[in-house]
């Protein structure tokens, strides 16, 4: 396994293997390697003759305040990680390689990355977009792979693939958890033992709007009230960010659940330490009118 730090050496890496008639992979992450990850190395793997993972705890797409300084880098794990998964090349970049001194080029997606997590954070997907893309113009892929965990994310990288003509296909892998539902996230060692068990609460409650859904019960508001009974049962200590039905793919708002299959996304914060930081989780389903699910897989857009 080669462990690049230049864009340089990956782009040459990337013209090799291009020139060979191989297919490149890329799996862009922050670090901090869990199951999850593995998870889209393996969906790379499938689908590529080599695999890139990137790690890059990427500035831009925290804001002020947010746990950019604290974010884990364990560094040597995620290697010995990436070694196991049959990981061909780590790109592993300084801040001043992705972000020259003077740095003043950002790319954004407008409509797709405001609700949701645009809202409460914003600015946290033009970072997103912006380190994406300069990620696909290093490892040069014909497939990209990402967490539908971050449903929204896939959306909107969607959209930049899309408006920007990128020759690459984005794809989803669904979501890994726990056994006791939790989604798995980087972010989940902030829990603690008043918290972690108030975490599986987000899936319990996506798992309701789903059951009531096929019981017939379409209407969002009924729907978006269940879920918040269920957060409140569940995580005394959470705070909802947001739990809203929107289109899967434009993100436009839904007012329920009607004939066509609509994202269920849910963020919650709960406090770490003695309260004065949160952690914020995030979690999703696509609900599907009972008709539609006779249909489709779930857990498949966007
Ligand atoms: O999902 C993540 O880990 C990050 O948002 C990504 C896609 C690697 C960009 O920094």
């Amino acid at each position: 396994m080669q462990v690049v730090p230049k864009t340089r050496e990956l782009q040459e890496f990337a013209e090799k293997e291009r020139r060979a008639g191989r297919r490149i992979a890329l799996v862009p992450t922050m670090g901090a390697l869990h199951e999850g990850h593995l998870a889209l190395v393996h969906e790379a793997r499938r689908r590529a003759d080599r695999v890139v993972v990137s790690l890059f705890v990427n500035p831009t797409q925290f804001g002020p305040g947010e746990d950019y300084a604290a974010y884990p880098r364990p560094l040597e794990l995620d290697l010995e990680a990436c070694r196991s998964a049959g990981v061909d090349v780590v790109f592993a970049p300084g801040v001043e390689e992705l972000y020259p001194d003077g740095a003043q080029t950002f790319v954004e997606v407008e409509r797709v990355s405001q609700p949701l997590c645009g809202a409460t954070r914003p600015g946290h997907f033009r970072g997103v977009t912006t380190v994406v893309t300069k990620l696909l113009v290093a490892a040069r892929p014909h497939a990209a792979v990402f967490g539908l965990k971050d449903f929204q994310q896939v959306a909107v990288v969607r959209r930049l693939v899309r408006d920007l003509g990128f020759d690459v296909e984005i794809v989803g892998v669904p979501t890994v958890r726990e056994s006791d539902g939790l989604a798995l996230s980087s972010r989940n060692v902030f829990l603690d033992e008043r918290t972690r068990p108030q975490a599986p609460s987000l899936r319990r409650a996506l798992l309701a709007a789903e059951a009531a859904v096929e019981r017939g019960e379409l209407r969002g508001e009924t729907l978006l009230r269940l879920v918040a009974d269920e957060i409140r049962a569940g995580a005394p200590l959470g705070s909802i960010d947001y739990a809203e039905l929107r289109d899967p793919e434009s993100l436009e708002p839904a007012p329920g659940v009607l004939g066509d299959p609509t994202l269920l996304a849910l963020a919650v914060r709960f406090p770490v330490g003695r309260g004065e930081q949160r952690v914020r989780l995030i979690d999703n389903t696509v609900l599907r009118p009972p008709s539609a699910a006779a249909e489709t897989p779930p857990e498949e857009s966007p």
